[in-house]
This record gives structure tokens, sequence and C-alpha cells, in this order.
């Protein structure tokens, strides 16, 4: 470790407060120096493939040329600039990308500074959609169990109850309607009992809702849940039947990880508004995006307040779009289709003997993500220990151990990812 990052480090841990972390009891961090295409350069000099695409957004790597340079011409005309009364070239040009890559019909594009923020934004346009047409009663919102959209407040509570910890906060959060978690799994034969209680609950609820939330065929953060893409398309039947908005929340799934640009093409669905974040700037800046209809845009407009009352500060900020043109504007001219199933091969085969193993509970494989759930919870500090040893980053949460590599991954650096995991298993990881 070069001799200043003990100092630094020493300080990071009696002062800062990482994600979800005590500071008294805090786990330890590593410093990164710096990042080159799949590699992480930590303070000792070690390189690690990295196999969290640093939370689904460095899908082209890091230190990515295209991007840097896009980054550095944007720098040199305008950084930041207010968003009310102002426009630019870079929001412009993303606005229009996004609009004619998500599914039809999604015209409108507000911009905001995280995935949270999107969804919060999402669910206001809900709300101000029905206030607009007078239906005041419709002011709830329905999800399903396992689902992860955000740690703002409303975005909480659509997450998971349970995994998302809302008893800690169940004076404050409101009253979602949650349905079990989505039981068919996505490469099974589909089910028709599988959308039986859901079908009662939008029967029961509807005339109190104003949106069905959820993640396109992967749920993440929730608990890395795959299920069956007519379990969507069912979804998306009931709330046109019933007269429910339907947010599609794309922060994780959206632009090619799950193997379609959008999770929902696997369902040949299209939303009523849609969340995308993340990977939107190839992982360099925080920027997420929520795009809504004609429908649902000029209803809130006509309607009692004529806006939709949201303004964030560094809204549709220059140097994230441009980040943001640039990194979509590379994933278009790549190969990225054949390279992301070229990866969820890779991972099949290579995985595959794993689910014999007595501490796997079940192997998830969609796309260029891979979960291997265990029965017992996983030491997250013993197991990154391990992890640095055999050469990657990957950083488990509870009881499971998952990848999703940047897109530009090859053959060495994704067996050397496989075979980390197929050894973390038999480690002494586990929690007792
Ligand atoms: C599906 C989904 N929605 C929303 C969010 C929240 O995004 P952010 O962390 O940028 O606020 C996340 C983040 O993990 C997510 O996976």
């Amino acid at each position: 470790m070069k001799s200043d990052w003990t100092e630094l480090l020493q300080f990071d841990k009696k002062h800062i407060w990482h994600p979800y972390t005590s500071v008294e009891n805090a786990l330890p961090v590593y410093p990164v120096e710096k990042a080159e295409g799949v590699y992480l350069e930590l303070g000792d000099g070690t390189k690690l493939v990295d196999g969290m695409s640093s939370w689904w957004t460095a899908i082209h790597g890091y230190n990515h040329p295209t991007i840097n340079a896009a980054l550095i011409d944007q720098i040199s005309k305008v950084s930041h600039v207010m968003f009310g009364g102002i426009t630019h070239r870079p929001a412009i040009q993303l606005a229009q990308l996004l609009i004619e890559l998500t599914p039809p019909s999604l015209e409108k594009v507000f911009f905001s500074d995280s995935g949270s923020v999107a969804v919060e934004v999402a669910i206001k346009m809900a709300l101000q959609y029905w206030q607009s047409k007078g239906k005041n009663k419709k002011n709830r919102l329905m999800t399903t169990r396992s689902g992860y959209h955000g740690d703002t407040f409303k975005a909480m509570s659509v997450c998971d109850p349970v995994n998302g910890m809302h008893h800690l906060f169940s004076e404050v959060l409101s009253k979602t309607i949650f349905a079990d978690k989505p039981t068919c799994k996505w490469n099974e034969e589909w089910d028709t009992e599988a959308i039986l209680s859901l079908q009662k609950l939008f029967e029961e609820q509807h005339e109190n809702l104003a949106a069905f939330i959820i993640e396109p065929i992967v749920q993440g953060a929730g608990g890395m849940n795959f299920y069956h893409p007519q379990y969507l398309t069912e979804i998306r039947t009931l709330c046109d039947k019933y007269e429910v908005l339907l947010i599609a929340d794309e922060i994780a799934t959206g632009f090619g990880r799950t193997g379609k640009l959008f999770a929902c093409e696997h369902s040949a669905i299209s939303p009523d508004i849609i969340c995308v974040g993340k990977a939107l700037t190839g992982g360099y800046l925080s920027l997420a995006a929520t795009l809504t209809t004609k429908e649902v845009s000029s209803t809130i407009s006509k309607g009692e307040s004529g806006v939709l009352m949201h303004g964030p500060t560094f809204m549709g900020n220059p140097l994230a779009c441009s980040a943001g043109v640039a990194s979509l504007n590379l994933l278009l001219q790549s190969n990225w289709k054949e390279k992301v199933s070229w990866i969820e091969k890779k991972l099949t085969e290579g995985l595959a003997a794993i689910q014999e193993h007595q501490k796997v509970k079940e192997l998830r494989i969609c796309g260029a993500i891979a979960v291997i759930e265990t029965y017992e919870n996983i030491d997250v500090a013993a197991a990154q220990i391990e992890f640095k040893t055999l050469g990657v980053w990957i950083r488990p949460f509870r009881n499971l151990i998952y990848i999703m590599p940047p897109f530009i991954i090859e053959k060495d650096e994704l067996e050397l990812l496989i075979l980390a995991m197929k050894k973390i298993i038999t480690k002494s990881i586990y929690i007792q």
C-alpha cells in the first residue's frame, strides 16, 4: 500500500459513511487508485477484474477514450447550467436517443440526478395524472415483493417490505399494496396460476390504484429474482383492463444488460412510464431520466396545476448528458447483443456445475448477469478478502453472490470471474 493510503484510510474509517454501513463497526473499504477497461487498480497496486460494473453502470469499462473525449469537449463549453428556462445540445441529443430507443409511445423526457429521484418523478407523474383526471381516489401504489426502487422515501415505500427494512420507517412510509414475489421463473414454462393472486388484487384494489411499479424481468437489489416475461405481459393487460398506470423501473436492466436493450422487450410491452439511470452515462456521472407518454404528460399539463411539480438543481446536467450521448452511441455502434449473449453462454457453461454444490440453493443467469443464491448468508468482509486473492472484485449481499461485468470483458477475464465464483462457495465465508 502506498504510504499515504494508511492515513487516508484511517480518516475514511473515522469520518465517512459508506453505503449501508455502520460508522462504529465499519466494513473494510478498498482504495481504488485508478481503473482501466475491466480492471480496478487498488492502492497497493493489485489489479482486480471488476465483476460488478460499479453497480450496473460501467458497461463499457473504465477510462473509455470516447467518453473521456466527450466530457473534455463538453467541459470546455459548459459543465453546468440551470435547466429552468435554458436548454442545451447534450440534453436534446440524449432525449432524442432515449425516445428513439425506449419502447414505443414514450415521448416526453424528464431528467433527474439519480435513479431514486427518477422513481420519485415517475410516481409523481402517476399521482398528478389521476388528480388531473379528477380521480383523486386513485392515489395508491401496487408492486410485487422482492423489488428494489431506491432509497428515497416514496421509492423505499415500493421496495420489498422486509429486505427494504420498512419497519424502521413504518410511521412515515406510505402503505403500498404488495403482491407476492413473481413465482414463475424466467427460464421455466409459463404457469397460468402464477398470475392469479395478482389478478385478484387488481380486482379488489383498482379503484384506489394510481400505478403498478415493477423492475421488468430482473428484480435487482431486492433479491435478484428473475421472472417469466409472460408475467409482465399479464401485468400490462391488467393495468389496461383496470385503468392503472404501469411504471417500468429499468434503472438496473436498461441498456442491454438482460440481452435486450430494455427488459420490457422480452415481453414486447410498452409501459406508461419508464425510469432509466445507472448505465445511462456508462458509469461516468449520476444521471437518470423518466419518460412517459403523450397521454400522461398532456393530462398533467391540462390539469389543475398545469405543470409537473419537480425540478432538481442539477437537472439535465450538460456533462452528464454528454457522457450519456457518448455512452449510448458507443453501445449502438458496438456488437453488444452478440457480446451479452456470449457472456450469457460462458456464464451458463462455466457455472452450471455449481448448482450441485451443497451450499448452493440456486444458480440464475439472464443476459450478462449471474447470481448464486446460497443457503447461508455471506460474511461480506471475509468474502472480499478471498475475492481479492482470487484477483476479482465481487461484492455479495445477504446470501447472494452475483456478477454483471462490463460488456467489454474478454474470455480470460470472464473465466477468472467464473473461477472465483466457483472457488468462493467452498471457502469459509458463511455467517454461522
Ligand atoms: C431497479 C432500481 N431502481 C432504482 C434504483 C436507485 O437508483 P440510485 O441508486 O441511482 O438512486 C436502483 C439502484 O440500485 C435500482 O437497481
